[in-house]
């Protein structure tokens, strides 16, 4: 059997994309609280503030705020031994900068946990999944300033005291590394609740606010340590292989370059120090960044104990002669990959490519992986008896779970486990869309804010039901 006793199969989903309830309980705004809808080729928008006129998906989104039980019951009936959740940190401190926790958001997790654990299903927790409390965008301009350090740390010791006998598997920051696309303000509002000023330097901030988001993980790594240590904190970053066009030098030299840039995140997770690549590009950039050598010593003493990753799709990359550097810029410098298909969304689809990245991720850092995020975001159709056969669906995980075992099995990659992204539909972070569905479970809510919010059992629900209960060996 490829996947060891006690596998970790299960679910994956984030606070803010299906919770809803975004002002009850004391919980106060988050920066994807003033986020828009987009559509299916549309960002979505943020606002500052909640305006008139406009829609924003999460203040509802499917309402698990308030339905959570009925949906853990469906989660176990397929099996599942873990759910992939996020605490929105905007419940436990409304504005973020608050010396004392609100009570009520706490004992919302608390009964989330407890459904969870008296369903057999352990809570897998990321504390930070692309929402920070808005009053720290507004206040301190996010992540820009290292007084967020201290804001996270303390909300990280809250989170690990209360939920210390309810929770093992901890992550510090979603996806961590999109950030690499600093052109793209999104990503710096999502990751570090940015909001870019005229004529400022992206490259830089970027490197600046990462640098005080690594010390906060690793601080919070210690402090998690010390509350138990027994906790497995690891960091979470967005696997994207990025392969080279072709085999000219040129080509494979950028493809590593790019590969460096994306990836020097896991080096200071799991390493404790900058690699040699970034420092050089600090020196040639004439970066004076704001590292004490105190925040060194933070990174070399809160290592993570895994690696937590997302894995949708691959990149492609080829070198341009008006590049003398090789600098990579995700913006400029990506091209299609004609030997794989990609989604309507115009995600490339590579199976390989999974198994590639893990056994990149092992030979680079010897570490357990915890494949925290895979999916195909696809439209279903719901036909007249209310069945969803979504067998593309189940065509896309099949071919990665059988990469995944592969990598388990042949190539020796040590796996902790395996959440597929948004196991119940909920709203897409990029675009606001609820019809861009990830789902084993349908949710009946569109685009257009219609529907009941009632939940179904796609053809997916049963198939991954049977993966779960033969421990991966059944995937017809
Ligand atoms: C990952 C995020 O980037 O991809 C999730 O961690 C996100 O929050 C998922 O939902 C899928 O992306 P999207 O834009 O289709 O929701």
């Amino acid at each position: 059997m490829a996947f060891k006793e006690g596998f970790l199969w299960g679910g994956a989903v984030a606070a803010h994309q299906l919770e809803g309830g975004y002002n009850e309980g004391g919980k106060g705004l988050s920066v994807m609280d003033v986020a828009t809808k987009g559509g299916p080729h549309t960002r979505r928008r943020y606002t500052g503030d909640i305006l008139p006129g406009e829609s924003y998906p999460n203040h509802e989104a499917i309402d698990f705020y308030h339905r959570y039980h009925g949906d853990i019951e469906l989660f176990a009936e397929m099996g599942f031994k873990c759910f992939r959740t996020s605490i929105a940190w905007s419940r436990i401190f409304p504005e973020g900068d608050e010396l004392e926790p609100n009570e009520e958001g706490l004992k919302f997790y608390d009964d989330l946990f407890d459904d969870l654990i008296a369903h057999g299903i352990q809570p897998v927790i990321t504390l930070s999944h692309f929402e920070m409390p808005l009053m720290l965008t507004k206040r301190y301009g996010g992540w820009r300033n290292r007084k967020c350090i201290e804001f996270f740390v303390r909300f990280a010791k809250v989170c690990f005291e209360r939920y210390k006998d309810k929770v093992t598997y901890w992550m510090t920051f979603n996806e961590i590394n999109n950030q690499t696309n600093y052109k793209d303000s999104w990503s710096l509002l999502t990751n570090s609740g940015i909001i870019v000023e005229e004529g400022e330097d992206c490259e830089k901030l970027m490197y600046q606010s990462v640098h005080y988001e690594l010390v906060a993980s690793a601080l919070a790594v210690q402090e998690g340590k010390k509350i138990n240590p027994d906790f497995k904190i690891g960091c979470m970053i967005a696997m994207t292989p990025i392969y080279p066009a072709t085999c000219k030098p040129e080509d494979i030299l950028m493809a590593h370059k790019a590969m460096e840039r994306r990836f020097f995140f896991t080096t200071v997770h799991v390493r404790g120090y900058y690699p040699e690549c970034i420092q050089a590009l600090w020196a040639r950039r004439g970066f004076d960044l704001d590292i004490t050598d105190d925040d060194l010593a933070a990174l070399a003493a809160g290592t993570v104990d895994y690696i937590g990753f997302s894995y949708y799709m691959s990149f492609c990359t080829e070198w341009n002669p008006e590049n003398p550097h090789f600098d990579y810029d995700e913006t400029r410098d990506l091209i299609r990959n004609k030997y794989v298909k990609a989604s309507d969304w115009g995600w490339q689809i590579d199976p390989v490519g999974l198994r590639y990245s893990m056994n990149w991720f092992t030979d680079m850092y010897h570490l357990p992986l915890f494949i925290v995020e895979n999916g195909l975001g696809a439209y279903d159709k719901v036909e007249e008896d209310g069945s969803i056969h979504d067998d593309y669906r189940i065509d896309y995980f099949r071919d990665h779970i059988t990469q995944m075992k592969l990598a388990v099995e042949e190539d020796g990659v040590d796996l902790i486990g395996y959440t597929p992204w948004g196991c119940i539909d909920l709203v897409s972070a990029s675009t606001g869309e609820m019809d861009k569905r990830y789902g084993f479970i349908y949710v009946d809510k569109n685009n257009n804010d219609e529907g009941t919010l009632e939940r179904s059992k796609k053809d997916s629900f049963y198939w991954y039901k049977k993966v779960i209960a033969t421990n991966g060996e059944d995937l017809a």
